[in-house]
């Protein structure tokens, strides 16, 4: 096999900082007899001319010695992970994550792997695609070649993605939404007898923990354009393994595309997508799916109010509701459930309503608080939160405008309730 080495390459790509921390891995390495590489995802990364931060390092030799001798004296000290005999040094933005060189075999489908230490080919063996599965040398003379046993150079030229062997989807069948991650996010294809084994395995997903399905679907909502993996996963009969109701078609991408735009926080993106997915599915429904994938409580809650939400649409259409009439049918729902109604909703009185809502009504405050009705000789008491809320109802409806309104309707109030 020919040598490749792309040392120029690799200086290029890294940052100074980072470069200079993985000469120091690599010279460590020398120095206690061990040999160091860049794997994975990262080599990918650099073959494709992309940007890539988190950057793990193959030990053959002992990875947590290694990270201790090559973290920079001035930087903090490696976050070692006994249990993984795993090390994270952190350079700036580069998270380089050091492990040993494993080889690994599974018990059973979906099960975590046994593990024992190996070589680099031996740990580049048990990876999921070959594009992922290329390491380069970073130590001595060996910096900078490339090892790559299993042809994932060419599979990338080509843009190709293809597992390493036959039971690949039956031991981990997560690689089954790694792979149309990757399909999508890097416009590659699956070669045709991968494409055949991950529609044919796509039902070992049932022995994958809902914690780690979950975590799959969350890296895949914080891609760029998770819509275009989320179709993908349904035309190739994935969502329906994972629950027979969750499906993903034009109309919920076009939603997530235009709810992005409301949806600042990255949090609240992911909580809104969940949304998107349970739309069309009944409360009964989206717990299951919720509890197969032990989605946190605050995320069941929105899903439980975009299943009351679509239930309401007929209500919100109504012409000539009142502010106070869309505050009170909508103020109990999460903003992750409302920008997916808004989205998703088809009747057009009914979207203006939420859009009104989202926009301005949610803000709407009466200028009186709690404690200006005491100062107004109101009795501490349930009475103060019944004025409050009409109070509000009156400014949603613009019945009053300034504070002195306020105060003489708070007046008449206390006189009538009392
Ligand atoms: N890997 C694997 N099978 C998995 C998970 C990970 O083979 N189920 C391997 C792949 O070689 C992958 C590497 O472990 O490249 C690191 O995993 P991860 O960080 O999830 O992959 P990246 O390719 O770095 O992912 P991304 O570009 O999405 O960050």
């Amino acid at each position: 096999m020919t040598r490749m080495n792309l040392s120029a390459e690799l200086d290029r790509w890294l940052s100074p900082a980072a470069r200079a921390v993985l000469m120091r891995v690599g010279a460590c390495a020398t120095d206690l007899g061990h040999r160091a590489y860049l794997v994975g995802g990262p080599v990918r990364d650099l073959l494709l001319g992309r940007t890539s931060y988190d950057l793990d390092v193959v030990v053959e030799g002992d990875a947590l010695s290694v990270a201790r001798a090559a973290t920079p004296e001035e930087g903090p000290a490696p976050v070692v992970h006994h249990a993984f005999g795993t090390a994270t040094i952190q350079v700036g933005v580069f998270r380089i994550d050091l492990a040993t060189a494993r080889d690994e075999s599974y018990e059973r489908p979906g099960a975590l792997p046994t593990v024992r230490t190996g070589t680099i080919e031996q740990d580049l063996m048990r990876r999921d695609f070959t594009a992922n599965a290329m390491a380069l040398g970073l130590d001595g003379e060996r910096r900078g070649d490339l090892v790559d046993p299993y042809g994932g150079r060419s599979d990338l030229a080509h843009g190709l993605l293809r597992i390493l062997h036959e039971a690949s989807f039956i031991d981990d069948a997560t690689r089954i939404l790694r792979g149309v991650r990757y399909e999508q996010r890097f416009g590659f294809a699956f070669d045709g007898r991968t494409l055949r084994l991950l529609q044919r395995d796509a039902c070992f997903l049932d022995t994958i923990s809902g914690d780690r399905l979950r975590h799959e679907f969350e890296r895949t909502v914080a891609e760029e354009e998770p819509e275009q993996t989320l179709l993908r996963l349904d035309s190739l009969g994935v969502l329906r393994v994972i629950h027979p109701a969750l499906g993903f078609g034009l109309r919920e991408s076009e939603a997530l595309v235009r709810g992005r735009s409301a949806l600042v926080f990255d949090a609240q993106f992911a909580t809104f997508c969940w949304c998107v997915l349970v739309w069309d599915m009944s409360i009964t429904e989206a717990e299951a799916l919720g509890a197969r994938l032990n989605l946190p409580r605050r995320v069941m809650n929105s899903l439980a109010d975009t299943v009351a939400l679509s239930g309401i649409e007929a209500q919100l259409d109504e012409p000539g509701l009142s502010p106070s009439e869309v505050f009170d049918l909508l103020h109990d729902h999460s903003p992750a459930a409302l920008v997916a109604a808004r989205h998703l909703f088809l009747r057009p009185v009914a979207q203006a309503n939420v859009s009104r809502y989202l926009s301005r009504l949610r803000y709407i405050r009466p200028v009186l608080t709690g404690r200006d009705l005491q100062a107004l000789g109101m009795p501490e008491g349930p009475l103060v939160g019944r004025v409050l809320s009409a109070l509000r109802t009156a400014r949603l409806n613009g019945e009053v405008a300034t504070r002195e309104d306020e105060k003489s309707l708070a007046q008449r109030l206390q006189r009538e309730l009392h």
